[in-house]
């Protein structure tokens, strides 16, 4: 595609980043299938690793093909669909949600360093940075959901390796309680903790509302991350991650990458650069589907709390910043059944549309009980402070008529 500059992202996800005649005229991109390019000449051989080793523009970086563990034309294709998507200068692609997030925190972070994190995150991001990173001597801090700037600076105040602070990391909304934390607030604390020539990093994990109900860059942050297993890939067909910003962090990102050998294969990024050409389509329409479940659901005799954004009450404490930080309540949703695990689990096993299964963000509709499942690996106590009960299930809904699944939810909720 030329001329790309002034059409919308929408329509850049569609054909940009690749060029037919760059392929015997194919419209879709070819899947590259190959561990090696051959060089034109040694010269261009010897261009191309100085290229890799971050000289030159990122065009003349992402024009060096070398080796699949670099870079190679069909993440390309996706990391420039992704970039525009959420206004970022350049995106990387990753062979999984976590393998984003980890390759992310270990650029930035190094023996010695404090992550500062909101709370609750998801398990396996929990897990990465409280049970393997403390090896590496980076301690983490963490604030409760809706804490005030104030609280927040005396948090970190008190904390003996406040100096050290590289890393703001955020998960909004927040899984599975969709509680909500204000990233300019954060951006605005991190200016004034920041000192002379040290960047302190805000990454937000986006992987709920991205990239087309939240758009953390344009609220502050460095660093928007993605599960792209969920929305991006939105099939349930793939494992992927990805990292967008600006394009000196995201080269970064990407050396490390290199070294980790965690960039995304050919065929996942082909799948990818596909599914982003419907991604605005699926998000909006399963939204609208999820917000019809939540006002019909809210006040059903069998349910005793319902979590949606768009259920906020005008009042709620989170609703200016609801307004002002996402474009839609999303198609996440939760609630308790009145009971326990056991009530819980009579509506999971009773669902015959809807599938019981972890993982979110796809056509199909998807049902799981995060107490038992997703967050089971987080302690206790820190699973109840977050409203993770036993009674608690978690929704990702799909494309299925809106019909069909209030039918679906009514005959379960019947057996609890
Ligand atoms: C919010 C969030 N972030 C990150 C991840 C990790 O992604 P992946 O499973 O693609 O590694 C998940 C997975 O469920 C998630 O829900």
């Amino acid at each position: 595609m030329n001329n790309t500059e002034d059409i919308s992202p929408e329509s850049f996800a569609i054909s940009g980043g690749h060029r037919p005649s760059d392929a015997l005229n194919s419209i879709k991109p070819p899947i590259y299938q190959t561990s090696t390019f051959q060089f034109n000449t040694a010269e261009e051989g010897k261009a191309f690793f100085e290229q890799a080793a971050g000289q030159g523009s990122l065009e003349e970086r992402n024009n060096s093909l070398i080796y699949t563990r670099l870079n190679h034309p069909n993440a390309i294709t996706a990391e420039k669909r992704l970039a525009r998507l959420d206004g970022a200068e350049d995106a990387a692609f990753f062979s999984s949600g976590m393998a984003a997030i980890s390759n992310t925190i270990l650029t930035f972070c190094h023996a010695g360093d404090l992550l500062l994190l909101s709370s609750p995150l998801y398990g396996g991001t929990d897990a990465f940075i409280k049970k393997h990173l403390v090896d590496y001597d980076v301690q983490w801090l963490e604030f409760e959901p809706g804490a005030n700037a104030e609280e927040i600076n005396l948090l970190v105040a008190n904390h003996p390796r406040k100096d050290q602070l590289k890393m703001i990391y955020l998960e909004t909304p927040a899984n599975p309680t969709l509680s909500l934390t204000d990233i300019s607030m954060l951006d605005q604390l991190r200016k004034e903790w920041q000192r002379k020539g040290e960047e302190i990093i805000i990454a937000v994990d986006n992987t709920y509302m991205g990239p087309i109900f939240q758009k953390p860059l344009s609220h502050g942050a460095d660093i928007n991350l993605y599960s792209a297993t969920k929305y991006l890939g939105g099939h349930s067909d793939l494992i992927a991650g990805a990292a967008s910003g600006r394009e000196q962090h995201i080269k970064l990102i990407k050396s490390k990458r290199t070294l980790l050998g965690s960039l995304i294969s050919p065929f996942t990024a082909w799948l990818l650069s596909r599914s982003m050409e419907t991604v605005n389509l699926r998000m909006e329409k399963q939204a609208e589907t999820a917000s019809i479940l939540a006002k019909h659901f809210k006040k059903h005799p069998k349910i005793s709390c319902f979590y949606h954004l768009d259920l906020l009450p005008e009042q709620h404490k989170d609703q200016a910043l609801f307004k002002k930080q996402y474009t839609s309540g999303g198609a996440m949703m939760a609630f308790e059944v009145k009971g326990g695990e056991a009530e819980a689990f009579r509506f999971l096993n009773a669902l015959r549309i809807a599938h019981l299964a972890i993982s979110l963000g796809s056509t199909e509709t998807l049902a799981s009980h995060p107490y038992t499942m997703s967050s089971s690996n987080m302690a206790e106590e820190d699973r109840l402070k977050n409203s993770i009960t036993p009674a608690l299930i978690r929704v990702s809904v799909g494309l299925e008529n809106v019909k069909d699944l209030i039918k679906d939810f009514e005959q379960a909720l019947a057996q609890v």
